[in-house]
């Protein structure tokens, strides 16, 4: 089997197992629990997912003030929402058309919306110009993604057209690249050098893919999920060129931009790098950047609130992109007021802005310090590796599974971090996910938790974890 085909078939495995084995455990043992069996737990800690506000973390205020009074204008008439906050809610509504958040809003966004993304992308990069034209606000990120894909693969053409993507990687964007028809090519992210990312690498899996399928794109997360990784300038631009050698569309997904957490880490746009590189390659490498109200530190999911911009696309293209993206008519306007206040913060000076500070600084150091305990416990684990976690919302750290839980795993019809993600939710009721979701070097086993919790959650996580991990160890030696 290939590379490629491995991949795919262990994602589709992967998804059968997920739902139906861990999703299956987690409700039986909540279950469970509810009817009082006793267990050593008095409740699952689920940190699987990407998920802020599941994982415990509060919305921010500022952000649910404005969202409650765009949803209900008579909160406007009483003096209990800051000025700020009213005064926002009456602006975002004044751009809604009949001044409600029920309606629909043109295609790429409100237009007022759409031009403060631009406004913060320029700011973010130091002044490199963003055009609003060049910007989609999309019911999340993942749909503008998956949008893009559909133009960039020709489901019929054969050899089949290929998208680069990094091994670890965001699970559901394997699949969103396997339903447009196109083949995954993997390229495997450095581990021992912190996940880094290798442009030898690169060209040793284009390499691979020759006469297997037709490469047009390569995918990036950056800040990386599930690895951690913040990408250095120096390898971006070695990507920015690879890219234009190899005449590939870069996508990049820049979601986890607001979660960095290394000391002397740095998140740097590609729109920015790209821009410093300066011409042919500023004018010519087409790029397609996403965010997301999703992530960060307003980790609103659920309202679906993402945008994509493109750069240096061909008009025709751009009509094209306009056409696919109308399918939906618009992205939730509940989605869109979230990029607004993401975009646009309270400021010093504010009535909002003490409280809006506060709370982001308080998420900000709780992280920090689980990044930090969640390091230090893992690597203290003996058969437990954790490389620095920079950025993003997960630690991804490796198990060293004994040959004897292989083995078990394998009778038992389950990959080795499955098996060992089910006992540690069996018998510590901790709920994560295993590497196998995500793609790892064969021979290799991982974990994932989202490190975007309580610090109270972290400590309980990490303590369960240190007494389940080194009883499984000795179980299976
Ligand atoms: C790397 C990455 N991109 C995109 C998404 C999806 O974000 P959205 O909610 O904006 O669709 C996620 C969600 O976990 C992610 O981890």
């Amino acid at each position: 089997m290939s590379v490629m085909q491995e991949i795919s078939s262990n994602v589709k495995n992967m998804k059968q197992l997920e739902y139906s084995l861990l999703a299956k455990w987690t409700k039986q043992i909540k279950e469970e629990l509810r009817q009082g069996v006793k267990k050593p737990y008095k409740d699952v800690i689920d940190v699987s997912w990407g998920d802020p506000h599941r994982a415990g973390v509060k919305p921010l205020t500022f952000v649910r003030q404005v969202l409650a009074a765009c949803l209900y204008p008579q909160l406007m008439d009483s003096d209990k929402l800051p000025v700020d906050v009213r005064q926002r809610a009456q602006r975002l509504l004044g751009k809604c058309a009949g001044g409600s958040v029920g309606s629909y809003t043109e295609t790429p966004g409100i237009p007022n919306i759409v031009q403060r993304v631009s406004e913060f992308i320029t700011r973010r990069d130091g002044g490199v110009p963003s055009n609003p034209k060049n910007i989609y606000i999309s019911p999340g990120s993942q749909w503008a993604l998956v949008n893009i894909l559909n133009v960039l693969v020709n489901p019929e053409v054969s050899p089949r057209t290929g998208v680069l993507a990094p091994v670890p990687c965001h699970a559901t964007t394997i699949l969103s690249i396997m339903r447009q028809g196109a083949a995954v090519i993997p390229y495997y992210l450095s581990e021992e050098h912190g996940w880094a990312l290798q442009v030898e690498e690169l060209h040793r899996a284009l390499e691979l893919a020759k006469g297997v399928c037709s490469p047009v794109a390569l995918y990036v997360i950056n800040p990386g999920n599930p690895s951690g990784l913040v990408q250095s300038k120096k390898s971006m631009q070695d990507v920015i060129q690879f890219v234009s050698e190899k005449r590939l569309f870069l996508l990049a997904d820049e979601v986890y931009q607001d979660c960095v957490f290394g000391e002397n880490t740095k998140f740097v746009s590609y729109k920015r790098v790209l821009a410093e590189m300066g011409p042919p390659l500023s004018e010519t490498v087409e790029l397609a950047s996403f965010h997301s109200a999703s992530k960060g530190f307003m980790g609103e999911c659920g309202l679906r609130g993402g945008y994509v911009e493109l750069v240096n696309l061909d008009p025709a293209v751009m009509k094209c992109i306009y056409s696919l993206f109308s399918s939906d008519t618009c992205a939730p306007v509940l989605g869109q007021i979230a990029l607004d206040l993401m975009t646009h913060p309270p400021q010093q000076g504010d009535p909002s802005y003490p409280l809006y500070h506060q709370e982001r600084e308080q998420i900000r150091a709780t992280v920090s310090q689980n990044v930090k305990k969640a390091c230090e416990v893992l690597n203290s684990l003996p058969g437990f590796s954790c490389q620095p976690v920079e950025g993003g919302a997960f630690a991804f750290p490796r198990v060293y599974l004994p040959p004897k839980a292989v083995q078990k795993a394998k009778e038992e019809g389950m990959q080795p971090d499955t098996f060992y993600c089910i006992r540690l939710l069996e018998e510590a009721g901790v709920l994560t996910s295993p590497g196998y979701e995500y793609g790892q070097k064969e021979g290799t086993y991982h974990i994932r938790f989202c490190i975007m919790t309580h610090q109270e959650v972290m400590d309980e996580l990490l303590r369960r974890l240190s007494n389940f991990h080194p009883k499984f160890m000795k179980d299976f030696s």
